[in-house]
Parts: C-alpha cells; structure tokens; sequence
C-alpha cells in the first residue's frame, strides 16, 4: 500500500474524509498527538486499526465527534456532572469514559460496556470529522508500544505501507495524550493525566479519584481501569532510567556514569553540564514545554543510537503528572532515587554539632560520619582485620574491640603510617556511607545531611551536592571545647592544634556560617541556608 501524504487543504480535508467513508485508515492531526482514525460505526474498519498498530483487541479506542449533539448517540445517557465537565473543556484535550450506547461496535469498547468520547480543539482534525460525517475512532497514530506521533514525519516512521493516507497539520499543540476520566462510577476517576490537570477537573466535579495505575506500576494481578495502562508503551528502542532527585544530583549520577551508549534526556538548562550526548526535553519548570516536546525527544533518543538513557524526572504537578505519566511508563518503572546531599563540615568546638541537630528537628535525616566510622571497625569487621594485618594484633583489646589509643600511637607515627591508616579506613567509611544514603534514598528521603568533619580529608566530599562549613573564631572555639568537654588550657591547645586552620574549609563553593554570636543567629543562618538549598534545587 503507498500511504499518500496529504495536505490540511480543502482537497486534502476532502480526500481525507473519502478515505474514511470508504472504509479505510487516515492519520490525522489532533492538538495532543496524531490519531490514526477509521469510522467509529464500521466495525471492519475498526478492526483494520488494531492491525496497523500491532493493538491489542482488548484495548479500547477513543471515539472523536466534532459536534456535541453526536455525543448522546454514543453513550445510554449524559450525567449532569459529564455535561458541565464537556461545557468547561470541549473542544479539547479531554476524554470522558460513560456507559456506551447499543451502536458502539465491540471493536472499539475493546469488549468493556463503556465508551471513550473525546471532542478535539485541533481545526484540521474537526473539518475532517464534520466532512466524513461519522465519529471517528483514533488511537494515537504509533505502532503499539512506541512514542506517539506529534509530527506527520513521525507517523509516517511507523504507518508508511500500512495505512491509506496521512494528514500533515504540522505539530500537535499540547504533545501528550488526552486527559482520560471515567464517569461511569459515583466518583469521577482520572485514568490518564493529560493537558487539563487534576486541579481543572476538580474546579468542575468536586473531589476525583486518582487511579493508582497514573503513578505506579499495576500489581500482579491487579485489573487495568484502563487496559492502555498495563502495556508498556511511549517507550524508544534504548532502555531509559528515570532519574529522582535535584538538577545537581542528576548531573553529578550522569557524569558518574558516563559510558558508551549512554545519553541523557534532560531538561534545557542542565545540557551544558552533561559529559554524555544529550536530549533536551524543556526547562525544568515548565511541564507545556515538556510535554510538546517529550515524543519526539524519545525518537529522537533512538536517532543518536543510545542504549541507556538517563532521564530527568519531572515535577508531577499540573501538565507535569501527564509528562511523568508517559516517561515512568517509557522507562518500564525504573526510577533510580539520587537523594540531594548537603555535607557539613567545620573544626571541633565550632557549633557544627548544633547545625546538624537544627536540621535534623527540620526531618532532614543526618548521616553522622564519625558514628559510621566506628562501626566500620566493630568487629566482625573486614576493615579492623585489615588493620590488624597492618599494625599488628596490639591494636586490639583482650575482648577483640579496637584500641584506639594504641591504633592512634602507630597510625600517627610517621606519614607513611597514616596513610596506610587512611588507604585502609577512608575506602570502608566511603562505602558505608554510600549504603546508608541508598538505605535513606529508599525510604524516599529526597534531602540528606553528611556530617563529617573530615569531609575532604576521608574524600567523602564527592558524594555531596553543596557543602557547607561552620566557623569560628578560635577563641570561642577554645573556650566552648573547654566548657564542653572539662579540658584544661593545655588540652585544649592541643586539641585545637590538631584541628585544620578555618583557611583550610573556606574553599571554592563552600557556603560558610559563622558561629561567633548568638545560637539565634546560627540558627537563622542554617535555616536559611536550607530554604534557599531546597528552592535552588526545588526539592
Ligand atoms: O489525545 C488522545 O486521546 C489521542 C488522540 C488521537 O485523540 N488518542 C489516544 O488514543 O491517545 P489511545 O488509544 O492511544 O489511548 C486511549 C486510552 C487507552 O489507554 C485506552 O485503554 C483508554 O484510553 N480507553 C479507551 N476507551 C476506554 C474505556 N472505555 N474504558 C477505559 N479506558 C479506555
Ligand atoms: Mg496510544
């Protein structure tokens, strides 16, 4: 079959419509994406759809009319609540699930009592309607399980030789399917996100439900409310990874992981930092760019030849539910969780203590850096083992927990004595410190705090999107270690010699607080320092 190109000219609505009338598959232009349209009351030409596409029969189709009288043939009978939510949002890229009438053929219910209605805002799409003079059933116009067509080049890479024409109306407006809800139930049920957002539909019919299938992946053996849902769809050839987290911990995951065959679909403004081949798909803060832009950015993914694709996960509010809809969908649900790390850091009798405890009042989870390295060598123990092997079997006390005084007098020995130390200690602290942000990240903390006071020393720096530094005067310092800890004026010299110059925190891209005043100041200044991080990184 040659699959005609045709025009959104008077001839080409015409010729569009014939095609229909007479039984035949026509891809047309829709403000959300291509539909690939057969008239809804001819049961052979519907069943022609599922063909093309590689469609599961069981997969209902939705039923596009251009005038709303030719809705109430359609379905037993329009509910008040139906009629109001049609007033607000017809035409439109809203599609609203009732009872279906007799004349509704089994094709297109997919076998379900119900019927899918959708009036389109897209002029083209409605001339063709009105002018074949039948309601036309369309999915959208992709092979089953690929992104959907937004453009009539896109369709053409999946339809070409399989249907009798396309219809090139240029690009679709809002770029992601219609808003799906179901009426049938005595609570409406968003079934499928879309360009008109939970909070519109809302505005007109109260309280709605969401079903769980918008979010999460169906359970074994949980029904689909909506049979589309269960099959994996919008999905490119490359294996896409959904990345959670802030635009810093998403750049630093890609570039750790920057193999062959690795892209990134990103949002615009991150681009410039990735070290992979990069997608962009909108700006991180709007979900109309991203959702225009998203089908075609996961075509345009398998062009570049990539295998494994990170994604940029959106913020799911308003359009953007739909846009994260589509993509946990693309990526068969799997999300990796990049929790955002601020580490915290400062010299002893400074206040970093007080620091970590205001913000742990605030629910961030803090991972204590000097607690996790001593229980990396609380035997059993492979670290205390290796440190024994190192510095003999006096480091140990008779019951086999570690001496730390008697490990301090040969570590601190010479430097080659303490590098030996940290060669074997610092790997052990790092990777515990890597499970426990895993451990957190899982319980879908989204906010960590490191703290570690010897933050660059033991490398663990690198695992941290910001850091901040709490300083103070030496005098204060001094005199709080005195108070603190009962140390008399020699100890405490020592201790404080032993401790970094304030020189040595005040580096490149640290955010300092100074402690010199009042704990009001300090924790208005942490405070501060937090609002400001999670705005930066709307966490
Ligand atoms: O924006 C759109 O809705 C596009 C354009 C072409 O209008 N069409 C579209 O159709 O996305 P399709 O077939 O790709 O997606 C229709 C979705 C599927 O998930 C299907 O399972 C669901 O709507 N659906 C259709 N009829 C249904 C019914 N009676 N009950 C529950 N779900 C239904
Ligand atoms: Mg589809």
């Amino acid at each position: 079959m040659n699959t005609q190109l045709l025009h959104p000219t008077t001839e080409g609505i015409r010729e569009a419509a014939r095609l229909l009338r007479d039984g035949q598959l026509v891809a047309v232009p829709t403000e959300t994406v291509y539909g690939l349209a057969a008239d809804a009351l001819n049961p052979t030409a519907v069943a022609s759809i599922f063909t093309a596409k590689g469609r599961p029969m069981d997969n209902p189709l939705i039923v596009h009319i251009a005038d709303i009288k030719d809705w109430a043939p359609l379905v037993k009978k329009i509910p008040d609540n139906a009629r109001r939510l049609a007033e607000a949002y017809w035409p439109g890229p809203l599609t609203i699930i009732l009872p279906a009438a007799d004349c509704v053929p089994n094709e297109v219910r997919g076998g379900l009592s119900t019927v899918a209605v959708r009036f389109p805002s897209d002029p083209v799409a409605q001339a063709v309607i009105l002018h074949s003079g039948c309601p036309l059933a369309a999915p959208s116009a992709n092979r089953s399980g690929s992104p959907s067509p937004t453009n009539a080049a896109r369709v053409m890479e999946d339809m070409q030789g399989r249907i009798a024409a396309v219809l090139d109306g240029g690009d679709s407006a809002v770029g992601v399917e219609s808003t799906v809800i179901s009426l049938c139930d005595d609570t409406p049920r968003l079934l499928r996100p879309g360009g008109i957002t939970p909070a519109m539909l809302e505005d007109v019919l109260g309280p709605i439900d969401i079903d769980p299938a918008v979010t999460h992946a169906l359970e074994q053996g949980q029904t689909a409310a909506s049979p589309g849902m269960k099959y994996k769809h919008y999905a490119p050839n490359a294996h896409i990874r959904l990345v959670k987290g802030s635009a810093d911990s998403y750049i630093r995951y890609v570039n750790t992981h920057a193999d062959d065959g690795v892209a990134a679909l990103c949002f615009t403004e991150d681009a410039p930092f990735l070290n992979v081949p990069t997608v962009c798909y909108g700006h991180r803060n709007n979900p109309l760019e991203q959702a225009h832009t998203l089908f075609d950015a996961l075509r345009q993914l398998d062009e570049l030849g990539a295998t494994t694709v990170y994604a940029a996960s959106p913020n799911p509010q308003g359009v953007g539910l739909a846009v994260y809809n589509r993509l946990i969908r693309a990526a068969g649900f799997d999300i990796i969780h990049v929790p955002h790390i601020i580490g915290l850091t400062g010299p002893t009798g400074s206040g970093k203590s007080t620091v970590a405890s205001i913000w742990q009042d605030a629910g961030i989870p803090i991972i204590d850096a000097d607690f996790v390295a001593r229980q990396v060598v609380t035997p059993p123990s492979a670290c205390l083992e290796a440190l024994v092997m190192t510095f003999s079997a006096a480091i140990l006390h008779t019951d086999g927990t570690l001496n730390r005084q008697e490990l301090a007098a040969r570590a601190f020995k010479n430097p080659e004595a303490t590098a030996a130390l940290n060669a074997i200690t610092h790997p052990a602290i790092l990777k515990a410190i890597d499970d426990e942000i895993a451990r957190l990240a899982n319980d879908g903390h989204t906010l960590l705090v490191l703290d570690a006071p010897t933050l660059f020393e033991a490398n663990a720096d690198t695992r941290c999107h910001s850091i901040v530094a709490v300083l103070a005067h030496e005098d204060n310092r001094r005199s709080r270690i005195i108070a603190r800890d009962a140390l008399d004026d020699d100890a405490a010299d020592r201790r404080m010699a032993a401790q970094q110059e304030n020189t040595f925190y005040a580096r490149n891209g640290v955010t300092v607080l100074y402690n010199n005043d009042t704990l009001d100041s300090l924790r208005e200044q942490a405070i501060t320092f937090l609002r400001n991080e999670k705005r930066r990184c709307s966490l």
